[in-house]
């Protein structure tokens, strides 16, 4: 882990840090199996008034409607300054503002964002974090009391059943985790499990809650 080469257009780019298996699924699939981004977020409890981080956001999928429904109020976090210029026409193109956009790994976190904040959502990205109890510590060091940490993932099903558009999508089986590996994984963090929301057709959300100090 550590160095993972990257396509970006044409090129291959050294990008330290760099999740494994966590590349931009390209677009046309990816709407294809989520075509109403904005409410799967509304289902994970993200509300007006929040602020938000969106971390590994890829091109802004999750980050333009995020942006929506807390007015603004959420910052972008991507290690590919590739996919943060797609955030940022992604936003332009749906008329959205954020905090800020920034450009930089996940596990700097705290170093990021000027202060605390109510939610945190990894998307599509923890399967491919090398050590998954300490970024969930890291989440729940920047987040207010009672504030939620949302992890979307693929079901652990075997890949050749995830099928989108004719073909098999999604990490290595192996890679893939139920609801309770990520429990056991964020719970020793300092947080509690609240609930798993089923994402049909191949995803869950599984939302925890910050423990009190
Ligand atoms: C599979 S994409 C998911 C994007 C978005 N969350 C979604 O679900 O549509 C994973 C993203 O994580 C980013 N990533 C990988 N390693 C990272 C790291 N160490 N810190 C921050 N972002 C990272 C990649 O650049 C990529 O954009």
């Amino acid at each position: 882990m550590g160095v993972v080469e990257n396509k970006i257009g044409s090129e291959m780019e050294v990008i330290e840090g760099y999740f494994p298996a966590t590349a931009m699924p390209d677009r046309n699939w990816w709407a294809a199996l989520w075509p109403d981004p904005e409410g799967i977020v509304r289902m994970l409890g993200v509300e007006p008034g929040m602020q938000v981080v969106d971390l590994c956001c890829g091109d802004g999928y999750f980050t333009a409607p995020l942006a929506r429904i807390v007015e603004g109020k959420v910052y972008g976090v991507d290690i590919d300054p590739a996919m943060l210029e797609r955030t940022r026409a992604e936003l332009e193109r749906t008329n959205s503002t954020v905090l800020g956009l920034v450009c930089a790994d996940a596990r700097n976190l705290p170093a990021l964002i000027p202060s605390k904040v109510d939610y945190v959502l990894i998307a599509n990205t923890f399967h491919g974090v090398p050590d998954k109890t300490a970024m969930a510590r890291t989440v729940a060091s920047m987040l207010k009391p009672m504030g939620q940490l949302a992890i979307i993932n693929w079901h652990r099903l075997p890949r050749e059943r995830t099928v989108v558009m004719g073909v098999p999508r999604g990490p290595k089986s192996e890679m893939r985790m139920s609801p309770d590996d990520v429990r056991l994984a964020v719970e020793p963090a300092g947080f509690t499990l609240d609930r798993v929301v089923d994402l049909p057709p191949f995803h869950y959300g599984a939302v925890f809650r910050v423990l009190a100090d």
